[in-house]
């Protein structure tokens, strides 16, 4: 097998932990242990206690349990515990594709939602989302893709880069259009539950189509990130068996500590999402003034959900925005490239309570630079 690197994840690589500003993280803002603890009695106490042997390998049935709340049909058995989301989509992929298989791709995407069936052997097309559809994905031209060996759809709704939400219409008749073909619908439901408008929330996929997997994890919408915690869940018990058969093959099974600590987070989702949902309205705001004062050199989809945007740059190759920008001003944007997204657009992050300061940063180097060294 082999892999492409991951240049989204190199690119975070190299500057992450070197800059002050960070506008354009995927996830949301995080909590200390301590914060965490404080917000349940006792909790703090029953850390201690923990056990630091083995986990079971499918994931801590009060976890899978409190995970499984998060469904409506969902039942603790039929949850998968992994090491990250990461960890889920690469044994998905594995258990799911062989090499000459046809997957369908919601594109720009992060890049492990197709790099690792490339790496298998199998054939990819992009169902492209376009800024002129407002990042929308067509369904019809989803229909075009579909070949007698296509194998699974993949998408991801909230979206990560664009913030594009599907409508609740196109989103059913994605899953029965999959349930009609026989095809697995993988959906990643990374950043569910910070919808603007709680009633754009869409089901998850695995509670209306028996066959559909669906992706969740502690990271984003919760700003867990550090406890690596991600999960599927599924009716498909074939391929959750199958998943589960790789796994000991990866991690075999997760922190006991992260286990112990990603329940509690879950009991209180309701507070976490909602106060990670309060910092994004709030940003929000100030996002909406600044895209007017500079409509002259950015343009941008306000999303419906999560906690990014892909804006258009004018006037100046991205990269070289972005680099100037990091190596003068201390913020990083994250250039469409490391999609290898061709439209000049770049990843905005805005779940982080720092993000007015780092706007602030943003706006004094436009001004320092009203031509940005080549902005036109
Ligand atoms: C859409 C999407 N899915 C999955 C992941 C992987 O999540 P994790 O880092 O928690 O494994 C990411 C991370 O950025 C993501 O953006």
């Amino acid at each position: 097998m082999q892999l492409t690197p991951f240049k989204l994840e190199r690119y975070f690589a190299r500057y992450e932990f070197n800059v002050k500003y960070l506008l354009c993280s995927s996830d949301c803002e995080s909590l200390s242990i301590g914060d965490l603890l404080a917000l349940e009695p006792g909790a703090d106490e029953g850390l201690k206690r923990h056990w630091l042997g083995y986990t079971e390998s499918s994931g801590g049935p009060s976890l899978r349990q409190e995970i499984s709340r998060i469904y409506t049909s969902i039942q603790s058995e039929q949850v998968l515990v992994h090491n990250g989301a990461e960890e889920a989509i690469f044994l998905f992929m594995q258990a799911v594709m062989q090499p000459g298989d046809h997957i369908i791709v919601h594109w720009p995407c992060y890049q492990s939602l197709f790099e690792i069936a490339r790496s298998i052997g199998c054939e990819v097309t992009f169902w492209e989302a376009r800024p002129q559809n407002k990042w929308a994905l067509d369904l019809d031209e989803l229909k075009r893709c579909l070949r007698s060996n296509t194998r699974a759809i993949i998408v991801n709704t909230p979206h990560n880069p664009t913030g594009y939400l599907m409508s609740q219409s196109d989103y059913r008749a994605l899953n029965s259009l999959a349930q009609e073909h026989g095809i697995i619908l993988f959906s990643d439901e990374v950043y569910r539950e910070l919808e603007y408008e709680p009633a754009d929330r869409l089901p998850s996929a695995c509670d209306i189509n028996p066959s559909a997997v669906s992706l969740g994890v502690m990271s984003k919408t919760y700003g867990l990130a550090g406890l690596r915690i991600g999960w599927v869940a599924t009716h498909n018990a074939p391929v959750k068996d199958r998943m589960a058969a790789l796994k000991d093959y990866t991690t075999i099974c997760s922190s006991a500590p992260s286990e112990y600590l990603s329940e509690l987070a879950l009991q209180q989702r309701d507070r976490i999402a909602g106060r990670n949902l309060q910092i994004i309205h709030d940003n929000l705001t100030l996002l909406e003034a600044f895209f007017a004062t500079h409509a002259d050199r950015f343009e941008w989809i306000r999303p419906k959900a999560g906690p990014i945007a892909f804006p258009h740059l004018a006037g100046q190759e991205v990269e070289q925005f972005c680099h100037q920008l990091v190596t003068t001003s201390g913020v990083l944007l994250l250039p469409g490239t490391m999609y290898d997204h061709p439209g000049n657009h770049f990843r905005l992050g805005f779940a982080r309570k720092n993000m007015p300061q780092a706007l602030a940063q943003l706006e004094q180097f436009l001004d320092a630079n009203p031509t940005s060294g080549g902005l036109a």
